[in-house]
């Protein structure tokens, strides 16, 4: 058998050599649905929620939250299943603020994102009554005290900080360092100016501080080295202004294999060795332990999704290199066109053949940079109507997907149970039309 492990636990094959993923045979699922398709493993995303919340209330002080980064993967139904498993969620767009209201996520376990809130985002939370904004700016705090205070309000606010940690990931995701876009940085002193600043707004509740400082994040210590930074700028800001602040929000990022390359994670592990950092320093700075929110998307999502794809062009070019096109593309999964990222893929109805001819995993868009994967190794039979899957792809994939030319983005399918149910239809051409005039 050439895949006698797989990346991920909830993939295996069954006698006739097919993949299954959450237990289903997925060339069926392709049959029922078409493709290209998103699976998303129900299970799977409760069983991460779960190991989140289990070492959240085992190594944090009562009262610290799990917030589902919902920029990894945003639908209705998630966001049912998340508030379900106990997380709150953090938005960063009145898209995501609206699906996740629609799918009848309480507003007060929201947390608002985004390095450039508009006024209209602003009005719109706070009206819905928001659970806290992640405030990036100054001219943000002015907003919101403006229309708090319209409302008769006080809005609970956290303050994005850069804590000045590079994390080696790759570098469009690497968001903690001085000179990033997002936050204000404690090194500058501009995180001292915007804390003075908020506690001066009397419709403005500044609850504490938040950093996320990359994504996909392997390195050791990172989480625990921008824990003391914070608690060590915490306590300064303590002495200083006598503000104790009593949230400390360290935002997502723990990484997830995408290839049997890749090393894995032990996110209760994790969390404990924050945990026990945490306790440690607070010790040391003799402060009030703060209560923790963490802000999971990849880790929570990623391996619960898997995209099935039919072969249409099988390409040899002698002495060159080979293509297999699939009906899907950079359209659906964007990430190795922007980031060079790896993903395991496999055949998914050849499973017991040899994988031994290499090709390029290739969508159908117009530009050659439309890869999914280089250098697959698919069996010498590959051909027309086989069925390919990208394992891990419930993060960043469907919530990236786009219409580059014109074409519509595959549905969601969520496996539950040995059951199925379409979570987003698949899109028309008669739904890219609508908005034409
Ligand atoms: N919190 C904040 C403030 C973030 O910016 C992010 C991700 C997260 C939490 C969740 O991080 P995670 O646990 O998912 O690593 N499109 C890129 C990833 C962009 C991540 C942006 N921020 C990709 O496909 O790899």
């Amino acid at each position: 058998m050439p895949n006698e492990t797989f990346v991920c636990e909830n993939l295996s094959v069954n006698e006739q050599g097919h993949l299954t993923f959450a237990g289903q045979d997925v060339t069926h699922l392709a049959a029922e649905y078409g493709t290209p398709l998103y699976l998303m493993d129900e299970e799977r995303i409760r069983h991460k929620c779960r190991i989140y919340r289990e070492a959240f209330e085992a190594n944090f002080a009562p009262g610290s939250t799990v917030l589902y980064a919902s920029k990894a993967c945003s639908f209705r139904q998630i966001y049912r299943i998340v508030n379900e498993e106990g997380l709150g969620a953090d938005v960063v767009s009145l898209g995501e603020l609206c699906t996740a209201l629609s799918a009848g996520f309480p507003a007060d376990k929201l947390f608002f994102h985004s390095n450039n809130k508009t006024d209209e985002d602003i009005r719109y939370a706070i009206e819905k009554g928001i659970g806290c904004f992640v405030v990036d700016n100054l001219e943000e705090i002015r907003v919101i005290e403006a229309e708090s205070a319209r409302l008769g309000r006080r809005q609970k606010v956290l303050l994005r900080l850069t804590p000045g940690i590079d994390t080696h990931t790759y570098e469009a995701v690497n968001t903690g360092k001085v000179d990033s876009k997002f936050g204000s940085a404690i090194e500058t002193g501009q995180a001292e100016q915007a804390v003075v600043f908020t506690l001066a707004q009397p419709h403005v509740n500044l609850l504490g501080f938040h950093c996320h400082v990359g994504s996909q994040v392997f390195a050791e210590d990172v989480f625990e080295r921008a824990a003391v930074v914070m608690l060590e700028f915490i306590a300064a800001i303590r002495k200083k202004h006598g503000y104790t602040a009593s949230v400390l929000n360290l935002g997502g990022g723990y990484g997830v294999p995408y290839t049997d390359r890749d090393g894995s994670i032990d996110i209760a592990e994790k969390i404990a060795d924050v945990g026990r950092t945490v306790r440690e320093t607070c010790t040391r700075l003799a402060l009030p332990e703060p209560v923790i929110y963490m802000e999971p998307g990849r880790s929570i999502v990623a391996d619960a999704g898997l995209t099935l794809y039919t072969v249409g062009t099988v390409k040899t070019i002698p002495g060159y290199k080979n293509y297999v096109s699939v009906d899907g593309g950079m359209t659906d999964n964007p990430r190795y066109a922007l980031y060079g990222s790896e993903y395991t893929c496999l055949t998914a109805n050849k499973l017991t053949e040899e994988p031994v001819m290499k090709a390029d995993l290739v969508g159908r868009c117009c530009e050659s940079g439309d890869v999914i994967q280089p250098n697959v190794a698919f069996p010498d039979s590959i051909r027309r109507g086989d069925i390919v899957a990208v394992c891990t792809t419930g993060a960043y994939n469907y919530s990236m997907a786009s219409n580059y030319n014109r074409i519509p983005r595959p549905p969601v399918v969520l496996l539950h149970e040995g059951t199925a149910k379409i979570a987003v239809r698949r899109e028309t051409v008669e739904d890219l039309m609508h908005l034409d005039v």
